[in-house]
């Protein structure tokens, strides 16, 4: 018998009376762009109250998506031709392509038993180019902070903290996001929160901020509520990623939820890795901080590429449809993204690997890249852990995990 597993969207099972009057308040108003509308619009805006208030941020600024937060943060940071960007080899296909759309060049970081950027390899790969630093809070739990801040303050390389998988999370006490000179966070259908699409930066740097409002609208920052031009080194290109009202009125009750929605998802998790204690041949993913991880998934690192295939497969005959091999878990994994593999141009101008400016940084994409993130990617398989389990259902999952792993 299939167990009854649910779909793990984890902020949907949880969407209720609250969002729907929210939505319905912005349509009464007529108002759903955010800056204006038939009354005075505020939902946005209260979004980015509450985000301020929640990540312990002086700026919070709502974007469409999380791959538009990114793309924005590439032109506030004024990244572009000459400039490398050190991502890890476990990421979304949005994270590197933020990096090849402003024509600079990313680099690979190999990602260690966490299954996040690993430090040692991060101190290999810092050259003269390495204009920014990405950590990507990967499959809910997070990167060594402490580690990759001390590496990247000593070389004095800003980081941009990818938070789209691990909104709620944190390192040590403090909030993912609040470590680097910026975070992002997506609120699209799969994530902690959802609006169905949305992203989000935050900073504590009001010139950043600034150049992220500018980039992230019409090129030019706003004053006093209002576009405004003059005396500013804000004034960039604007690329139309404004959040829409509609988007806002959900994001910021999703929001509220969060760390109920944290809890309950790290709870299960601890619950069905307290039934596996002991199931001979497998390895939890090393957390960097337990208390910090957000619980949506849970790795399990087998001793061969064979048997993790194999039990990736029997879970989901078992029910557990999501379940993967990281190996084949398609545009989260470097080398099954085509376009960098083969270094796929933006354009007949070749950019940006053929760009003069970039001529001195020559790296390859292809599997064997990273051979640590290889060796780790072919044994591990990850598994969803919904928002709204029962015991029961941990425990079937628990079960089916042990029979899964059995050789
Ligand atoms: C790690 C990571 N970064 C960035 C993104 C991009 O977010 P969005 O889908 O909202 O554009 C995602 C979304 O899947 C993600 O998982």
């Amino acid at each position: 018998m299939k167990i009854c597993w649910p779909d793990p969207f984890p902020g949907i099972h949880w969407l209720d009376e609250q969002e729907e009057q929210a939505v319905s308040d912005v349509l009464r108003r007529g108002s759903l762009f955010r800056y204006y509308g038939l009354h005075a619009p505020h939902h946005v805006e209260t979004f980015e109250a509450v985000a301020r208030r929640f990540y312990g941020a002086k700026h919070a600024l709502a974007v469409n998506s999380g791959t538009g937060a990114l793309i924005t943060a590439m032109t506030a940071l004024a990244l572009g031709p000459g400039c490398e960007v050190i991502v890890p080899s476990f990421f979304w296909v949005a994270t590197v392509g933020a990096v090849v759309q402003a024509n600079a060049i990313p680099v690979l970081c190999e990602v260690d038993d966490s299954f996040t950027m690993d430090p040692k390899d991060l101190e290999r790969k810092i050259t003269s180019r390495t204009r920014l630093i990405m950590p990507v809070h990967m499959a809910g739990a997070p990167c060594d902070m402490e580690a990759i801040m001390a590496i990247a303050d000593r070389h004095g390389i800003p980081v941009l903290e990818d938070c789209a998988q691990g909104n709620g999370g944190e390192f040590h006490g403090r909030k993912l996001g609040t470590f680097g000179k910026l975070g992002m966070f997506s609120m699209q259908m799969n994530k902690n929160v959802t609006a169905g699409e949305g992203g989000l930066l935050i900073t504590n740097d009001e010139k950043l901020y600034e150049r992220c409002v500018s980039a992230h609208d019409l090129g030019i920052p706003w004053v006093n509520g209002a576009p405004c031009e003059t005396g500013s080194d804000a004034v960039t290109w604007g690329c139309g990623r404004r959040m829409s009202e509609l988007c806002g009125s959900v994001a910021a009750v999703q929001l509220k939820k969060l760390p109920k929605i944290v809890d309950q998802m790290r709870a299960s998790k601890r619950r069905i890795k307290a039934l596996l204690q002991g199931t001979a041949g497998i390895q939890f993913r090393r957390l960097n901080d337990e208390a910090g991880d957000t619980g949506p998934f849970l790795i399990l690192t087998l001793d061969d590429p064979h048997r993790a295939e194999k039990a990736a497969e029997r879970l989901r005959d078992a029910g557990l449809a999501s379940a993967v091999r990281i190996a084949d878990y398609g545009l989260h994994v470097y080398y099954h993204v085509p376009g960098l593999v083969r270094k796929v141009p933006l354009s007949p101008a070749g950019n940006p690997w053929s760009l003069p400016q970039n001529q001195a940084s020559v790296y390859d994409y292809e599997k064997g890249a990273c051979p640590q993130s290889d060796a780790l990617f072919a044994r591990s398989i990850l598994i969803p852990v919904p928002s709204r389990l029962t015991l029961e259902q941990e425990q079937q999952a628990a079960e089916a995990i042990r029979a899964a792993v059995a050789p």
